[in-house]
């Protein structure tokens, strides 16, 4: 079967997602993000050019908690499904202790590609958690890797800072710096960062030391324009009007009159999560101080969904507890509404068209704002707003006029802005109708869709999305696709253990073709890019499905010899090469190897096997507390390379990678440089040509000494092994 078009796999994976009824809302987990990326995934799953949406999270079994987020699979249209993965045991956690975790995920949703039989196009990470995801899979895959931050840490723990929160406190209960870390790894990875405003990529992403690395394309978040139409439609057809729409108005109207004394005057509507940040009490402050606004308008406030406010988590319950003490400070008793629970996804549309019917304001007090989407939705169904001047509101109120920006810790301001669309009736059609149109030509998924999939497409010069289309005999399979789908793996060292008999070459390389659909091999070899692929020519051996080069220091794939880039990143861990160079430079037995043998991750020389000479290497690094791999080989050869890099170590990064059981890898080697790898896994070949440096091996169980020289030496080892 031939599907044209992209499969893309997105990220999401803290919260509780659901595609019915979503309980946005109920946590701090469980807000925004969790229905941008319910959203995107439906809608991108509508467009043409895509054939498959998978929208990833965690896999949560707990009974704290609906049955629900414990589906494998749960389908959100024809061409888009939720995914759970498990991940972090079965408890529902908060997102700050998942960081742990996130290695497993990856490792899981590797096995259900595996498994699925077919490779996304694309990785689209939302949050750093999501992002760590995404990025790794993307650095197995060769594949593009898209970034949605929603939020970054550098700025919450200044703001965190700010509010008087120690540093070591942040670090423990937001588990900050890991974060921070993270996102700085994702900004220089990722190919493209998508943000919702431009703010976002100055005031956010520039706080970052990789800012310059990053390329941002801002696309606002998109809503659904046909759930939140105009309050008006009912107006001119009150057909319009569903039952289930009529039985929420009432039900409304019921828990807002139970507050009111005055239910027929305008109301002004906030709707949030019970967050410190979003500022509630400023709002409650503006409204309580002001005379002339309560008596032009009643105040509702809905504050996330409260079961017992005694049982919540310390911030939602300040929240809450300083509304009931401000509402009774300012004697705010038959004029503000708190209603106790809301069901978001059904009522809220209902909510905004009954505050626009009743021409009255929304707004929004949180003193940051950068996403905004409930000014973008109550503006959708026609309502004016007021928000804070910042991030997102700047964007929608410069992009539909439609509402005013005020300084939302200057309750004056609050109250002067939403007196002057109140009393103005004017300036309240104008706010309305503009939003209306705005949100439309701005906001809407179909136009979010759009530009997220012409970015995707700036991604793939030139590729056609087909990668479940049968290969063409003589055309070269992708390297994910083919190591997704073998069952074992050969390395080899190249100089003297592959190379040095031609016939038994051969041989091997017909044996390697005729088992090419179980087995993958790749060389390990201390040479370069450009030597082993000059070698490889000279000999005439077909390319390798995977090369390791420069002792460990670079993996790339065939056929196109595509760099492992989260190998790379993996290795720059404490990497100083220059610090390296001068505190060894001056060392008089140590000679610098030519260029071709230095590499970034690689520093070589030649030295002599004098006794002595290793240990004062080591004891120079050791004192300047450069940690790194120091090999020794062929008597005259010495590399030092990241402490996270080796032969062997590459190997155990591909086999966790890709998926492969260690004891269905074989390694073969002749050299000191071989070592490593070769005591690293329980199939290990040593040639018969070896160099007196591994001799000490010999007698281990694991390790395989052939009696045979070169690659018939290899030959001997698949088939000891039972590789054939
Ligand atoms: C290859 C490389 C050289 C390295 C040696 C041992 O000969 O070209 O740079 O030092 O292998 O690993
Ligand atoms: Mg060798």
């Amino acid at each position: 079967m031939t599907r044209e078009g992209l499969y893309i796999q997105l990220f999401s994976i803290h919260g509780l997602i659901r595609g019915d009824n979503p309980e946005l809302g109920r946590d701090a987990d469980t807000g925004g993000q969790v229905q941008y990326v319910l959203e995107l995934a439906r809608h991108l799953g509508r467009q043409p050019g895509v054939k498959q949406v998978d929208l990833v999270t965690r896999l949560i079994d707990d009974k704290s908690v609906s049955s629900d987020y414990a589906r494998p699979v749960e389908e959100l249209g024809k061409k888009s499904r939720i995914v759970r993965i498990r991940c972090g045991g079965r408890k529902y956690i908060r997102k700050e202790k998942l960081w742990p975790s996130l290695d497993e995920m990856v490792d899981k949703t590797l096995k259900f590609i595996k498994r699925e039989g077919w490779i996304p196009d694309i990785f689209h990470g939302h949050y750093p958690d999501g992002g760590y995801v995404a990025k790794e899979l993307a650095a197995g895959f060769n594949a593009p890797f898209v970034f949605t931050g929603h939020s970054l840490g550098r700025n919450k723990k200044a703001k965190l800072l700010h509010e008087g929160m120690g540093e070591e406190e942040i670090n423990r209960h937001y588990r900050m710096d890991t974060r921070i870390a993270v996102e700085e790894e994702i900004i220089a990875f990722a190919d493209q960062i998508i943000t919702s405003t431009n703010q976002e990529i100055e005031d956010q992403y520039g706080l970052y030391d990789n800012y310059r690395k990053g390329s941002y394309t801002v696309i606002p978040p998109g809503i659904d324009v046909e759930t939140f139409f105009p309050y008006y439609n009912y107006e001119l057809d009150p057909e319009e009007m569903s039952d289930e729409a009529r039985q929420t108005r009432v039900a409304l109207l019921h828990e807002l009159h139970r507050f009111w004394n005055n239910p027929d005057k305008p109301f002004i509507l906030a709707l949030s999560r019970p967050d410190q940040r979003k500022n509630i009490s400023g709002l409650i402050a503006a409204y309580g101080g002001d005379k002339e606004l309560q008596a032009l308008a009643n105040l509702a406030v809905f504050a996330g969904i409260r079961l017992d406010i005694e049982q919540m988590e310390e911030n939602e319950r300040q929240v809450l507890t300083n509304m009931l003490l401000k509402m009774d400070y300012y004697d705010l008793y038959g004029r503000l509404a708190i209603p106790k629970k809301h069901d978001f996804a059904t009522e809220v549309p209902e909510l905004y068209r009954l505050c626009a019917a009743s021409r009255g304001v929304f707004v929004n007090p949180a003193l940051v704002e950068p996403f905004g989407i409930t000014l973008i939705e109550a503006s959708c169904c026609g309502l004016p707003i007021v928000a804070t001047n910042d991030g997102g509101p700047r964007d929608i109120v410069g992009n539909c006029k439609n509402g005013i920006l005020v300084d939302a810790g200057n309750p004056d301001e609050i109250a002067a802005a939403l007196k002057k669309i109140l009393i103005e009736p004017e300036t309240w059609d104008q706010y309305s109708n503009n939003g209306i149109k705005g949100v439309h030509r701005y906001y809407s998924w179909q136009a979010h869709c759009e530009a997220t999939l012409e970015e995707f497409g700036k991604l793939f010069p030139g590729k056609k999305f087909s990668s479940e289309q049968p290969v063409e005999s003589g055309e070269q399979i992708p390297f994910g696709q083919r190591l997704t789908g073998v069952e074992r793996l050969l390395i080899t060292d190249i100089d003297n253990t592959l190379l040095g008999d031609r016939a038994s070459l051969e041989k091997l390389i017909e044996l390697l073709d005729r088992h090419s659909s179980s087995l993958a091999w790749g060389v390990a070899t201390g040479r370069s890019l450009e030597l082993t692929m000059e070698v490889i020519t000279e000999h005439d051996i077909p390319n390798p499905d995977i090369l390791i080069c420069s002792v460990g220091a670079t993996i790339y794939y065939g056929p196109d010899l595509r760099v492992d880039k989260g190998w790379q990143q993996h290795i720059s861990y404490q990497w100083h090469p220059d610090r390296i160079k001068e505190v060894l430079g001056d060392l008089p037995f140590l000679e610098f190897q030519p260029a071709e043998g230095q590499h970034h991750f690689k520093i070589s020389f030649l030295m002599d096997n004098k006794s002595g000479h290793i240990e004062k290497v080591e004891k120079r690094l050791r004192e300047a507390r450069l940690n790194c791999e120091i090999i020794y080989s062929h008597g005259r050869f010495l590399d030092i390379l990241p402490h996270r890099a080796s032969k062997g170590k590459a190997i155990k990064y591909l086999q966790y990678k890709w998926n492969i059981p260690v004891n269905h890898v074989m390694v073969a080697g002749d050299s000191g440089n071989d070592e490593d790898m070769l005591r690293s896994g329980p199939c290990a070949l040593v040639v018969g040509n070896h160099s007196e440096e591994l001799s000490h091996l010999e007698g281990r169980r694991k390790i395989y000494f052939s009696k045979r020289e070169y690659a018939a030496g290899i030959i001997d080892g698949l088939r000891h092994y039972g590789f054939l």
